[in-house]
């Protein structure tokens, strides 16, 4: 049997769990959370969808870590929202206690999980899970690169009239302000996007994507995004069930690639059964490794406020 845990369930955590049941990625999907009930609640609500929707997934709320042993593969997104106003760094302390909590009970009860991680500041918290349950770094990989592509593409689609099944992002760096916007390695059904829109929409578009983010903040006031964040994480928990090895962005483990070592950030890699099969390492111009470089430095920033805080 697949057993598929989602840790928290917030917005994020709860339609990761829609969307897993509805894809059928899983027999059995598990829901925990700290609040009492509403896991509990969620998990009754989904599996009275099956009978209309037609899926066998079974959805198990609940707030006892062991209920989540054994899992195949978790999706963890529990931790705090940015409010309007916020940067992500300012939830480092805050969620990287809930990391700590959470990486206790994977390394206790799912030793041979894979593990992709949501929970925001991204590329720190990917880092600290990491450390904390000692696994392979292959098998621990962060959601982000997959939903600033999406946010990228929607935008280029946009500009272009139409045409959304045809855009192919690529978005590197750490989910934050400095995140890189790659149009040289997007395209529109193969064709590059800068010899499809001039080079002030393509400024346009890499800067909304980049603030992809905090635009949906400020515009829902409480909470941030979870309908297309979930929908990139369960793509890539798809990549790695189903071992489609898919070339995607996301937070890998970097040793030595793009000149970088000992953290995580937003490369492409391929995905499959194993997590991180591969770091696909493309040829960047120098002014996109400075980019790439000073992203690096801002998840390094915080990689010390964790040390600082005592959390690592
Ligand atoms: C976002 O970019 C929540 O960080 C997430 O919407």
């Amino acid at each position: 049997m697949t057993r598929v845990t989602v840790v928290g369930a917030g917005f994020v955590g709860m339609t990761c769990a829609q969307r897993l049941a509805e894809q059928e990625l899983a027999e059995e999907i598990v829901l925990i959370d700290v609040l009492e009930g509403r896991p509990q609640g969620l998990a009754l609500d989904l599996n009275q969808a099956a009978a209309v929707e037609g899926y066998q997934a079974r959805v198990v709320g609940t707030n006892d870590p062991k209920a989540t042993y054994g899992s195949d593969l978790f999706i963890m997104t529990a931790g705090l929202p940015r409010k309007p106003g916020m940067d992500r760094s300012d939830l480092v302390e805050v969620n990287g206690k809930i990391v700590n909590a959470v990486a206790s009970y994977i390394q206790e009860g799912s030793p041979e999980a894979r593990v992709i991680v949501v929970s925001n500041p991204l590329d720190t918290m990917v880092y600290l899970m990491a450390e904390r349950l000692g696994f392979p770094k292959n098998r621990v990989v962060g959601m982000a690169g997959v939903l600033d592509s999406s946010r990228m593409a929607f935008f280029i689609a946009e500009k272009l009239g139409g045409g959304i099944a045809d855009a192919r992002c690529m978005v590197l760096g750490g989910h934050g302000d400095s995140m890189v916007p790659m149009p040289q390695f997007s395209t529109q059904n193969g064709v590059n996007i800068p010899a499809l829109l001039p080079e002030e929409d393509v400024h346009a578009i890499n800067h909304r994507t980049q603030h992809g983010g905090a635009e949906i903040v400020n515009l829902l006031k409480t909470g941030s995004a979870f309908y297309a964040p979930s929908s990139a994480a369960v793509a890539m928990a798809k990549a790695i069930l189903r071992n489609e090895h898919r070339l995607m962005p996301a937070a890998a483990y970097l040793d030595g690639q793009y000149g970088l070592s000992g953290l995580y950030m937003g490369v492409p890699v391929v995905l499959g059964a194993q997590g991180v099969e591969r770091v696909v390492e493309l040829e960047i111009d120098e002014e996109g490794r400075k980019k790439l470089n000073a992203s690096a430095l801002a998840i390094q920033a915080d990689i010390e406020t964790l040390k600082e805080k005592g959390l690592l």
